[in-house]
């Protein structure tokens, strides 16, 4: 089947292609980006690092979001105003599997993890019918809820979960090919001393050397997609679980891999042995479900006994293993759990997360 790919030429679209070449399902069909890159081929249109792509991928043409083309489904890897506009108009026709949280939090569209919530994807043959769709809008949550969700399922399965706070660590890539190339042209770029009153008073975005402790729109997003994705489906609609969440989201100065520290107050009391038996189930449960589909990682989680590093463990089982590492028990009491996730936010948390989806997908007779 031939995916076409929306927003080919940012951070996630690359991924896209990525995910799609040598794929034993699927390949990449149309590339299309915004009304700059409409007619140029690949290579010329796209500003990151693809010099590893197929000659035929680098000189394809790119083409302007317009519905049409041989594809079966769609990827789409657009901004959110973008998106908006454009996923309805190709679900019309066919399943449009999203990264984009355009439709995320409309009342008829799941927000899927393969290993999570599957039972969830129910709800597009609801929201076909509500819309009157050939296809559908499956979208994939933000890349910072990714690690959190795939963290607490195990937990919240085994010993409930009270309350949550996040604090997360997130990569540049996070925000974009702009953010990619910004990031580069600051690389050792001092900072004029003393600092100037106007800059204090509003400095300017610099990602090198820098924690960032704001990201527009970040912590509403995952607080309301976690409760989303760990909900039940219930006759034709989600009832999202009800937990007290808090969380800041920070950017700081990593390529690729969004790190978080998560402290968790459980239902049940457990102990660190009890949560990694928890994960290993977890493990296995998932590696008999989900274990055939070509995207699936080897270990769905990996425990770590260190703290996962983004610059050595982003990539491990191909960017789709959740790693936890440094689980503790917390100082609040014997309820209280600490741990320290990794999750890929480019393959995981978007693309590859994204394909192995669609992977599910077919499989349940859906795309
Ligand atoms: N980066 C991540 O880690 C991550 C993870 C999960 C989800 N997401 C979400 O995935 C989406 C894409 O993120 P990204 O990081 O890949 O962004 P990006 O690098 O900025 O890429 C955006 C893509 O959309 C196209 N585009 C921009 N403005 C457009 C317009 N007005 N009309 C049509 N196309 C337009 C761009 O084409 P041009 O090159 O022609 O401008 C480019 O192909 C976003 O919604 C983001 O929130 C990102």
């Amino acid at each position: 089947k031939k995916i076409g790919i929306l927003g080919a030429t940012g951070a996630v679209g690359l991924e896209g292609i990525e995910a799609l070449l040598g794929h034993p399902w699927f390949e990449v069909g149309s590339l299309y980006a915004s009304e700059r890159s409409a007619g140029k081929t690949y290579g010329d249109a796209c500003k990151l690092d693809i010099a590893h792509l197929p000659k035929e991928i680098i000189q394809r043409e790119v083409r302007e979001i317009v519905p049409g083309g041989d594809q079966q489904a769609v990827f789409s890897a657009l901004p959110s105003a973008e998106a908006k506009k454009a996923e309805p108009q190709f679900a019309r026709q066919v399943p449009v599997i999203s990264t984009t949280s355009a439709f995320r939090y409309e009342d008829d569209v799941p927000v899927l993890i393969t290993e999570i919530n599957p039972e969830h994807a129910e709800l597009l043959k609801v929201q076909q019918k509500a819309r009157g769709w050939k296809g559908f809008i499956a979208p994939e949550p933000n890349c910072t809820t990714v690690g959190l969700a795939m963290s607490l399922k195990p937990i919240m399965d085994n010993f409930g979960v009270g309350r949550v706070v996040m604090c997360s660590y997130q990569a540049v890539s996070g925000a974009g090919h702009a953010a990619i190339e910004l990031w580069g042209t600051q690389r050792k770029q001092e900072v004029p001393r003393p600092v100037s009153a106007e800059i204090i008073a509003e400095p300017p975005l610099l990602f090198d050397g820098n924690v960032i402790g704001y990201i527009a729109d970040e912590e509403p997003k995952v607080k309301k997609e976690i409760l989303k994705i760990l909900g039940k489906y219930q006759k034709g609609a989600i009832v999202p679980a009800s937990f007290p969440i808090d969380c800041f989201c920070v950017r700081v100065p990593v390529y690729e891999g969004h790190f978080e520290a998560v402290f968790v107050e459980t239902v049940k009391s457990c102990s660190v042995e009890d949560v990694k038996a928890a994960y290993e189930q977890f493990n296995q449960v998932c590696k008999q479900k989900y274990g055939k589909l070509p995207s699936s990682p080897k270990k769905t989680v990996t425990i770590y006994d260190r703290t996962p590093q983004p610059r050595y463990d982003a990539e491990i089982d191909g960017g789709m293993s959740t790693i936890v590492g440094r689980i503790e028990e917390g100082a609040f009491g014997d309820k209280w759990l600490k741990y320290l996730v990794l999750s890929n936010n480019l393959k995981k948390g978007a693309a590859k997360g994204a394909v192995q989806v669609l992977e599910y997908l077919s499989t349940c007779g859906l795309l």
